[in-house]
């Protein structure tokens, strides 16, 4: 039998009563039908994180340990002021090498640009991280409207067209950079 790839999904919101929650939990259940991948939920309020930037800090070894074993990341992102959260950032910058030669795909939401801005600041972020962004992404605006609190999507429009093109791309990526990174460890790097 084929090795399940491992998925981490990554809250990128806080916020006391964030609709990352209703995002997250519409996210599970599509992933639900995707057998090739183990999902790990990864959200930043599970871990004691220090307020300074401190990588070896006994719980950013923790959130470490689960990102370095992630074959690849989608994030659920909101748009504040036109970018990303802060809470999403400093997760990001504590570490670099769980990032290396990974793919990183997107659900975002918020107001009607439906955090796409996010998404494109994150894209830069990420290629900075030797990552490679998916394409596709995901979009809600106003998803407060559109998801209840169990994560039941009322008005779909494209979003499951959108996931699935999303999904195919993620899992060629996923498959070919596993791939690559058992051929050799990733050297981008290097001096
Ligand atoms: C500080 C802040 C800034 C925001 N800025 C934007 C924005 O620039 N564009 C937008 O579409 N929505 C914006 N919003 C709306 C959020 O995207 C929306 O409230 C979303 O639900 C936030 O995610 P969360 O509830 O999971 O924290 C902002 C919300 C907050 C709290």
């Amino acid at each position: 039998m084929q090795k399940l790839m491992r998925l981490a999904v990554i809250y990128g919101s806080t916020r006391e009563g964030r609709i990352c929650d209703r995002v997250v939990k519409w996210l599970r259940k599509e992933l639900a039908g995707f057998a090739q991948f183990e999902i790990d939920i990864i959200d930043p309020l599970a871990f004691s994180l220090p307020a300074q930037h401190l990588p070896h800090h006994p719980e950013a070894r923790r959130l470490a340990d689960r990102l370095h074993r992630a074959d690849g990341f989608i994030l659920v992102t909101p748009e504040y002021n036109h970018s990303f959260t802060a809470s999403l950032k400093f997760l990001i910058d504590l570490f670099a090498e769980p990032w290396h030669g990974k793919p990183i795909a997107f659900v975002c939401y918020g107001g009607v640009s439906g955090g796409l801005r996010a998404v494109e600041q994150l894209r830069l972020v990420f290629a900075e991280l030797h990552a490679v962004t998916i394409c596709d992404a995901v979009s809600f605006s106003s998803p407060w409207r559109r998801l209840d609190p169990e994560g039941l999507l009322q008005d779909p429009g494209d979003a499951l067209r959108r996931f699935a093109r999303m999904m195919r791309q993620l899992q060629w990526w996923t498959e070919a950079l596993i791939a690559a990174r058992c051929d050799r460890p990733y050297a981008g790097i290097a001096a």
